[in-house]
C-alpha cells in the first residue's frame, strides 16, 4: 500500500474537519516540488492564461492560501484559494462538515471560516508564483456593504491572483445568494469590474453560481454576465437540494451538498449555461467529478476547464494523476485535445 493510500485510510477515521486540518498541516510541511510533467495535449488556453491541464482544485479546500504550491505539485493545472472575506471570521459552530461515505458526498455549512485578506495576501505575495492560482472572494457575514467587500478583495489581491472568482453562491452565508438576482448582480459586477480596471494589473473576473438557480434566473445571470463582458463563469457551487436516493443518515444535515450526487444537477446547469453564453466566454465545470469519465462529461457539457474537491476526500491525492492520465489516454485514443470536445453534448445534457 502506498503512503498516500495509507494516509487516506487513516484520515477517514477522523471527523471531516479534523481530517482536513491535518491534511493542510501536512501539505504545508512538504518540501516544495515541481509539478509532474503532464501530456502537452492536455494544455488549455482560457481567459488569456495558459493552463498545463484542465483540472483545477476547487475553492474551499485551501481557504487561506496555506498550501497552493503543494496542491500544484500534485498535478493540478490550477488552484483556487478562498473564499476569502476582508475580515477574519470563525464561521458556523462545529460540527459543520460531514462525509456521506455511502454516497461519496460531503455536506458542509462552514459559513466562510477564514483568516481574512491579510494572512492570505502575505502568503501569496511570498510565493515564487510558478503555477496558476485564482483567488475566490466573498463578503463577511455581518458586513454592512457586501459589494464593498468584493471590491476590497479585487483591490487587495490584484498583484497576486491569476484570476478572481466572485462567489455569490455559497448557501451558508444568509442572503449571499440574493446577489445572483439580476439588479443586485449588475451592481456587484459593475463595481468589481471598475475596481479591476483601476488596479495596476488587470485580472480575469469569473462568476461562480449555485446549481439551485431556476432557468429564468440563469437567463438573467447570463444576460448580465454577457452585457458586462465578464471573463467566465464557474458552474457550480454546492446544492441545498437533496437528490433522491441518498443513503447516509447524514443527508439530513443542513448545508451545501457536493460530490457524486451533485454531478447530474451541476452538469445540467453547466450545459444550460453553455447554450446561453453562446461562446462569449469560457466556463469552468465543477460538481461531482471523480475521474476521467466525469471530467470528460463536464467538458462535453460545455466546460473549458474543470475543478473538483469532494472526491479528494474519498479517493486521496492519487486521484489527480489518475484522472489526468486517464483523460490523456482517452484523448490520445481518439486523436483529440480537450478543446475539440467542449460542448459536444451540451444540447443533450441541458434537457431538464
Ligand atoms: C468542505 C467544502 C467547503 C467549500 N468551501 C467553498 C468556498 O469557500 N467557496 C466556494 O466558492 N466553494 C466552496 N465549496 C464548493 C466547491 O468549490 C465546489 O464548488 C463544490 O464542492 C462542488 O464540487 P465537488 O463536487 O467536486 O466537491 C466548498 C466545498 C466543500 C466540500
Amino acid at each position: 500500500m502506498t503512503l498516500y493510500a495509507l494516509a487516506t485510510r487513516a484520515l477517514r477515521l477522523l471527523d471531516a474537519e479534523t481530517a482536513h486540518r491535518a491534511t493542510i498541516a501536512a501539505l504545508k510541511r512538504l518540501p516544495p516540488r515541481e509539478p509532474p510533467r503532464c501530456d502537452p495535449r492536455l494544455a488549455v488556453s482560457a481567459f488569456g492564461l495558459e493552463f498545463p491541464n484542465p483540472l483545477g482544485l476547487a475553492a474551499g479546500f485551501d481557504k487561506d492560501a496555506e498550501a497552493p504550491d503543494a496542491m500544484l505539485g500534485l498535478g493540478f493545472g490550477f488552484v483556487e484559494v478562498g473564499t476569502l472575506t476582508p475580515l477574519a471570521q470563525p464561521g458556523n459552530p462545529r460540527p459543520r462538515a460531514f462525509r456521506l461515505t455511502p454516497d461519496c458526498a460531503v455536506i458542509n455549512r462552514y459559513g466562510f471560516n477564514n483568516q481574512g485578506h491579510g494572512p492570505a495576501l502575505a502568503r501569496l505575495a511570498a510565493r515564487r508564483r510558478k503555477g496558476l492560482v485564482g483567488v475566490n472572494i466573498g463578503a463577511n457575514k455581518d458586513s454592512r456593504d457586501r459589494v464593498a467587500d468584493y471590491v476590497a478583495g479585487v483591490k487587495a489581491f490584484s498583484e497576486v491572483a491569476d484570476y478572481f472568482t466572485i462567489n455569490v453562491s455559497s448557501p451558508n452565508t444568509p442572503g449571499l445568494r440574493d446577489l445572483q438576482e439580476a439588479g443586485a448582480l449588475r451592481d456587484l459586477l459593475s463595481r468589481v469590474l471598475e475596481a479591476r480596471e483601476a488596479a495596476t494589473t488587470r485580472r480575469p473576473v469569473l462568476l461562480k453560481i449555485a446549481p439551485d438557480v431556476t432557468l429564468a434566473q440563469l437567463d438573467d445571470i447570463v444576460g448580465v454576465a454577457r452585457a458586462l463582458r465578464i471573463d467566465g463563469m464557474i458552474v457550480s457551487n454546492t446544492t441545498i437540494s437533496r437528490p433522491s436516493g441518498l443513503r447516509s443518515p447524514l443527508a439530513r444535515e443542513a448545508g451545501g451538498l457536493s460530490g457524486a450526487p451533485l454531478f447530474d444537477l451541476a452538469t445540467r446547469r453547466l450545459a444550460q449555461t453553455f447554450l446561453r453564453v453562446d461562446g462569449q466566454f469560457p466556463l469552468i465545470g465543477v460538481g461531482g467529478i471523480d475521474g476521467p469519465e466525469t471530467a470528460l462529461a463536464k467538458i462535453e457539457a460545455g466546460a473549458t476547464l474543470v475543478q473538483l474537491y469532494s472526491a479528494l476526500a474519498f479517493e486521496g491525492p492519487g486521484l489527480v494523476a489518475r484522472l489526468l492520465n486517464g483523460l490523456a489516454a482517452r484523448l490520445a485514443q481518439e486523436g483529440e485535445t480537450p478543446a475539440a470536445r467542449i460542448g459536444r453534448a451540451a444540447a443533450e445534457r441541458a434537457r431538464e
